[in-house]
């Protein structure tokens, strides 16, 4: 019995070495250790042993079973691990292999301005903020200083969404926020969409952009207001660019102008674009932060004064791109981003 024992252990670990495959493997672990195994059969012939023998014998027969076992398992180890691999290698992905048509895009002609605007005020000392484009009744029309029967109050102009709530006319709801919740000293601007109910043509679409910018501090001055934006456009259109400044009228700002820039295609000589005025008319808005608004949200008015300027970055955007109908910067149109 012993023989017998050693030479199925020795044929059953002998061929385990050739398998190569699961299913194989399980077939044999059947066929040595299974209930109608080759060891099963042995052991049913103990009972003709003598009982010195039967315990020596039922020894060496779970040992040979312990390491036919212990080898099946390392083998099943070995074939799933490989399994594994050949099916990742099988599946492997090559994310460095190039298609020959990837495209990359890049910023809309509009935020790249925004951006450029951004980081001229930044260096300026402006901090950069933002509101809301769905705006209060109080915060877009009423602390801003704006008479009841004031005209862009109408229905015909504003987008209403409720009784209360518009889609915001301008970015200067945004001056009242930071003053609610910073108080004086101030220096910040924001950019953003604004609406109004205009009707589309070149020059105009219901939603466009402006930016605004506040300062309040002592002593700040109209003197101080020229100054800052006259570096601004400097900074952005060239340094022979001039403004000129023509008395208006907000009801958030007092005194209030609008700006004027040189003629961005003759630079103030006169020409076609510009009537040969050799300005480019009302780029700007600003004043005087009225004392009213200041006082609407809670800065001392006898102590702080401010000034405020408001922009439309869309016709910004036209002039240094050159582009002449405003619909290009909102269609989308590939053939006509794909030139910034
Ligand atoms: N909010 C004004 C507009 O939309 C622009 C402006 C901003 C004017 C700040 C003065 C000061 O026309």
């Amino acid at each position: 019995m012993r023989e017998k024992l050693g030479e199925i252990r020795r044929l059953a670990l002998e061929s385990t070495d050739a398998i190569s495959d699961l299913r194989e493997l399980e077939n044999l672990r059947i066929k040595f250790l299974g209930k109608k195994g080759e060891l099963t059969k042995v052991l049913r012939d103990m009972g003709k042993l003598s009982p010195d023998e039967r315990p020596i014998i039922g020894g060496i027969a779970n040992d040979i079973r312990k390491e036919i076992e212990e080898k099946i398992a390392t083998i099943k180890e070995t074939l799933v691990q490989e399994a594994k691999r050949a099916k990742l290698e099988k599946e492997k992905i090559d994310i460095t292999i190039s298609t020959n048509n990837e495209k990359l895009g890049h910023r809309h002609p509009l935020l790249s301005t925004i951006d450029e605007l951004e980081d001229l005020f930044m260096s300026m000392g402006f901090t950069v903020i933002s509101g809301p484009e769905i705006e209060t009744v109080a915060n877009n029309f009423d602390a801003l200083n704006s008479p009841e029967n004031h005209p862009s109050r109408d229905l015909s102009d504003t987008f209403y969404l409720n009784e209360d709530l518009v889609l915001r006319t301008h970015t200067s709801p945004v001056q009242i926020r930071a003053m609610k919740e910073m108080g004086a000293p101030l220096r910040i601007i924001s950019a953003g969409r604004t609406f109004r109910f205009d009707d589309v043509d070149d020059t105009h679409s219901p939603m466009f952009h402006q930016l605004e910018g506040l300062v309040v501090d002592e002593n700040v001055s109209m003197a101080n207001l020229i100054h800052t934006l006259d570096i601004f456009i400097k900074e952005l259109f060239g340094k022979d660019m001039k403004t000129r400044y023509r008395p208006h009228h907000f009801p958030f700002t007092e005194p209030s102008a609008e700006v004027d820039v040189s003629c961005f295609k003759c630079r103030g000589e006169g020409c076609q674009a510009c009537n040969y005025t050799g300005w480019s008319m009302e780029l700007l808005g600003c004043g005087m932060v009225h004392p009213q608004v200041l006082e609407n949200c809670g800065i001392d008015s006898e102590k702080y004064t401010g000034f405020a300027f408001g922009m439309g970055i869309d016709r910004i955007t036209m002039v240094k791109y050159g582009i002449n109908d405003i619909r290009l910067l909102f269609e989308n149109d590939n053939r006509f981003l794909e030139q910034f």
